[in-house]
């Protein structure tokens, strides 16, 4: 898939199918994530992949009850070896290991829509739970869980402010006048007004049976 239909079609799901996904497409995912970059190459990131449905209950339990994760079959838990990055950084450390791990997840979440999967970024977790199911050493501190799994619902809501209203040039609030410069610009609408220039269709209105949105999305794109 091109990086632009990945952009478009990446959008945070939280409604799976009862269908398990195979454990090589894991495998090129944590792939993905092992290529973001990392402050001194120190790579200081670690990968929890969990599939039983009792873990995964008990992960969406300590994500304050975050229940649509239950369905997802695949859970991620992307850790942070903090120290590592601390004792060769001593001020900025902290800040660059976890951005480190921010990078692999979005590698992660873009690989498994490179693939046809859908993904959701969970951040809010009590950290001590989610410590203790997973059985951390003290030095490791989960920094986020990716949930991924397939689906066949396009999530709605992909609403973006305006690149140019948060682009300046040389210095801050120096706004841009031509548009042309941003050729992703047209993703800054929400994906049914996308969609609904693209095809004809209003997609509130039509039923999802008739016109599967995110087929309508890809078909657009291939034009
Ligand atoms: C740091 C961070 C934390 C997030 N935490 C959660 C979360 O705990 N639960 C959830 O449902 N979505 C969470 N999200 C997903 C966002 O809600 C979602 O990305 C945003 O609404 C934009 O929608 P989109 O991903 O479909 O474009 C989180 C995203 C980020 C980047």
């Amino acid at each position: 898939m091109d990086l632009e239909r990945c952009l478009v079609e990446k959008r945070s799901c939280k409604s799976y199918l009862d269908k398990s996904v195979p454990i090589e497409l894991i495998g090129e995912m944590l792939k993905a994530g092992t290529f973001a970059p990392s402050a001194g190459n120190l790579q200081n990131w670690q990968f929890i992949v969990v599939r039983t449905e009792e873990k995964r209950f008990a992960i969406a339990a300590a994500c304050h009850k975050q229940d649509w994760m239950r369905g997802a079959p695949v859970h991620i838990i992307i850790c942070n070896d903090v120290k590592k990055v601390t004792d060769m950084f001593s001020r900025k450390g902290k800040l660059y290991a976890t951005q480190a791990c921010a990078i692999a997840g979005q590698n992660i979440m873009l690989k498994a829509t490179d693939v046809g999967l859908y993904t959701c970024w969970v951040g809010s977790f009590d950290e001590y739970a989610l410590a203790k199911i997973l059985k951390l050493p003290d030095n490791i501190v989960p920094e986020m869980i990716i949930t991924i799994g397939y689906s066949d619902q396009l999530e709605q809501g992909m609403d973006r402010v305006p690149v140019e209203r948060v682009t300046f040039f040389d210095e801050h609030g120096k706004n841009v006048v031509e548009k042309s410069f941003f050729p992703l610009s047209k993703y800054g609408e929400n994906v049914a007004k996308v969609l609904e220039k693209a095809t004809g269709i209003n997609q509130q209105q039509e039923s999802s049976e008739q016109h599967k949105p995110l087929e309508k999305l890809r078909n657009w794109f291939r034009k």
